[in-house]
């Protein structure tokens, strides 16, 4: 391999790795986060920006000509990722505590670094933004992940109907716009098998510069696919129907500069709405959007614990006494993948029995049997986790298998006698923006170590 010659754009993404890894991303990172639970918590939580809208809408940058200021960008690993990637792609970037100005005005490639987007699954949305502004995108697939095979092929096939070739090769895959001078998509019907959020997002963007209209028909209505849309239409793009099942798409030549602020972070709200009601504490939250959690607050509500709007961005948690209740995950708004985590940890110290199951990821329950180190009495059978609620978890070593699962670990860790100590944070930082400082904060006992000293039983 390392006798065949670099093509000059090789150099440049091998020059442009170089520049923007630095500094490491914390990937090898052996630090542990210490827990002594049973604290109660008090005070009010400042809610971070979205992820989830920060990765889609930078990518959607790549369509504006121009400078785009964020604001409310949190700071996370996955955001600092996606911005790796936008670099590698020639976009200037500079951020100021939570302000993002991004420029892509010379985009120097089209192909996407593969030892980025391996790292960040949402980074494959950048095919959609390259294909309409360049007529050419190269993006490596993102591969396997912790969650499930989560694959790529409505993203796919939507771009071909928007008339792009689109070839897999060495595990990239390769979309271009043939035939016309100006290689722009065109516009076309589209109905996707099942709502996915990062199809949606990826054919929403290629169609802003598309010719003519695109509807797209099953569609994700999550928030953050709104938030997306927002933005686009806040550069000029023609955007109707974004949070229903039907989007409809008017091609625009092209788009301009804007100034945006992020929506608040429905996941990281709802973790500390599960984290009140674990240690049965009152909290207060701002700044939410109280309808982007409807499904959470009405499931807590049936579990025993009250949540109440004081205006219009603020929530209050009133604790109760915890009794089971089955969850089923559902695509928005039923009640989200990225809280089912945190409820398991939650109904392990329920009264009572309840079912989850999960519809959305084929393999996210793993985490139960950590929560079962703690002490919880989970049984998983396919898709479906039985949870026995128990009087009391346990504090004990335990490894964090994906982000969420982090969450969940660090909420059952608040609850449970004695010490808990959790491995793989790399997870836990991926998405949560100052969770030690926020927790400690409300009066919580937790500690980021760097080794610990105590045997650990997973290597
Ligand atoms: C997004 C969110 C993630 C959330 C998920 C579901 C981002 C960055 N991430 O992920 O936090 O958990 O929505 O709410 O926004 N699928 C296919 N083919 C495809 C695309 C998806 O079969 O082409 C399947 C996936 O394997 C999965 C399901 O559809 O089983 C949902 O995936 P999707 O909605 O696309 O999730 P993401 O956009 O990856």
């Amino acid at each position: 391999m390392s006798n065949i010659p670099l093509s000059l754009e090789d150099r440049v993404i091998n020059q442009s790795l170089s520049l923007v890894n630095t500094p490491a991303l914390p990937l090898e990172d052996k630090s542990v986060l210490q827990i002594w639970g049973r604290a109660s918590l008090k005070g009010h939580v400042e809610i971070s920006g979205a992820k989830n809208s920060a990765l889609a809408i930078m990518a959607a940058a790549l369509l504006c000509p121009g400078d785009c200021r964020l604001q409310n960008v949190p700071s996370l690993v996955d955001v600092k990722r996606m911005g790796q990637i936008l670099t590698s792609l020639g976009v200037k970037l500079e951020r100021n505590g939570n302000t993002l100005d991004l420029n892509s005005t010379y985009l120097k490639n089209s192909k996407a670094p593969y030892e980025l987007v391996s790292q960040l699954r949402a980074s494959f949305f950048v095919i959609g933004p390259m294909l309409a502004r360049l007529g050419v995108a190269r993006v490596p697939l993102p591969g396997g992940c912790a969650i499930g095979a989560r694959p790529v092929d409505l993203h796919v096939r939507g771009l071909q109907l928007l008339g792009a070739e689109v070839h897999i090769e060495h595990g990239t895959v390769h979309a271009y716009v043939s035939g016309s001078s100006r290689r722009r998509l065109k516009g076309a019907k589209i109905y996707l098998d099942y709502p996915s959020v990062g199809a949606t997002e990826t054919l929403m963007m290629a169609a802003t510069l598309a010719e003519g209209e695109t509807i797209l028909e099953n569609v994700a209505q999550e928030p953050e696919v709104v938030d997306l849309a927002n933005f686009c239409r806040a550069m000029g793009a023609k955007i109707r129907g974004a949070g229903t099942k039907t989007i409809i798409i008017s091609g625009v030549p092209s788009l301009h500069s804007v100034d945006y602020s992020i929506i608040p972070d429905r996941i990281e709200t709802g973790t500390f709405l599960v984290a009140g009601a674990i240690t049965h504490s009152e909290l207060t939250l701002s700044p939410v959007v109280p309808e982007h959690l409807t499904s959470v607050i009405a499931k807590l509500h049936d579990i025993g614990v009250k949540v109440i709007a004081e205006g219009s961005d603020c929530l209050r948690i009133i604790p109760g006494n915890l009794q089971a209740k089955d969850i089923k995950t559902l695509p928005y708004p039923g009640f989200p993948t990225d809280m089912q985590a945190q409820f398991m940890a939650l109904l392990s110290l329920s009264e009572g029995d309840s079912l989850i199951t999960e519809t959305v990821f084929e393999n996210r329950l793993r985490h139960f049997a950590e929560l079962n180190r703690m002490g919880a009495d989970i049984r998983v059978e396919g898709n479906t986790a039985i949870v026995r609620g128990v009087p009391m978890l346990s504090g004990a070593p335990v490894v964090a298998t994906d982000l969420r699962a982090s969450a969940a670990l660090v909420i059952a860790g608040l609850a449970a006698e004695g010490k808990t100590t959790i491995q793989g944070l790399h997870h836990l930082d991926r998405g949560y923006e100052n969770l030690e400082a926020k927790l400690q904060k409300l009066g919580a006992r937790l500690q980021r170590v760097k080794d610990e000293a105590e045997p650990s039983l997973i290597e």
